[in-house]
């Protein structure tokens, strides 16, 4: 299923207006044979559904619970409820739930588990912040986030993985396409004989000035959007060099 993949990630953003708003702006070409999804914030899902359907978008989360079944668990949605409102793909692991939530490894692995359960496909976020990787454990770093997840998985190759460098999120600053490539390319040779199925995007300031570049590399099978996709001009011409790139 390595397919490329340009997801927007809609952080907490939005309303039913801008919403609106921003599908007038959106635009790729027909038959387009790059996967392009939305992860929107949970209140908007279930109403953008058939919307981003006609738009030939798929639909996503932003979180999943890593609890199976319905019960009291406040505040939370399941896989199955994210299913039933048409998402396709759930992210798991963000680093800002890493951090505001503290989300572990262990947690992030039982949320990337429940949405396979569900017939939902994890975008598995890993990264790095700064002083990791001043401190070059960059691949020390992403090495043990990924394994929580291989370790309790049983078919990796049916998660996508987004390498989405801490440092680069929201800064501006990205990762040079080398950088990221030597990120990725460990990151699928980890995933063993699943590596060649699985896609990996890539994270972090990503914007249409940077994107063709991106696309370039060898192990960099799509993007994870955040700043620039709340644009969906900007958004689109980030799928359109997907397109070129990827496709
Ligand atoms: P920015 O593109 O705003 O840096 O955000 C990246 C991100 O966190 C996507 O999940």
């Amino acid at each position: 299923m390595r397919r490329p993949l340009v997801m927007g990630n809609w952080k907490m953003n939005g309303s039913h207006a801008a919403n609106a708003q921003w599908l007038e702006g959106f635009r790729i070409p027909e038959a387009a044979v790059v996967d392009v999804a939305i992860a929107a914030p949970a209140p908007y899902l279930a109403v953008l559904s058939e919307r981003f359907q006609r738009a030939g978008i798929a639909l996503a989360a932003q979180d999943v619970s890593d609890q199976l079944a319905n019960g009291a668990f406040t505040g939370q949605c399941s896989g199955a409820m994210l299913k039933d409102v048409g998402c396709e793909y759930a992210i798991v692991g963000h680093s800002e739930r890493r951090e505001y939530q503290a989300e572990s490894d262990a947690l992030v692995a039982a949320k990337t588990k429940a949405a396979l359960a569900a017939g939902v496909t994890p975008v598995v976020c890993v990264g790095e912040t700064l002083t990791e990787r001043e401190q070059e454990q960059t691949f020390a770093v992403v090495a043990r986030q990924l394994a929580a997840v291989i370790e309790a998985v049983e078919d990796v190759s049916e998660i996508v993985v987004a390498y989405e460098p801490v440092w680069a999120i929201g800064t501006g600053k990205t990762a040079t396409p080398e950088q990221a490539q030597a990120v990725h390319a460990a990151i699928r040779e980890q995933l063993g004989s699943a590596g060649s199925r699985v896609s990996v995007l890539y994270g972090g300031s990503v914007k249409s000035a940077n994107a063709d570049e991106l696309f370039k590399q060898p192990d960099i099978d799509g993007a994870l959007v955040g700043g620039a996709a709340l644009d969906s001009v900007e958004f689109s011409k980030i799928c359109e060099s997907a397109i070129s790139h990827l496709a």
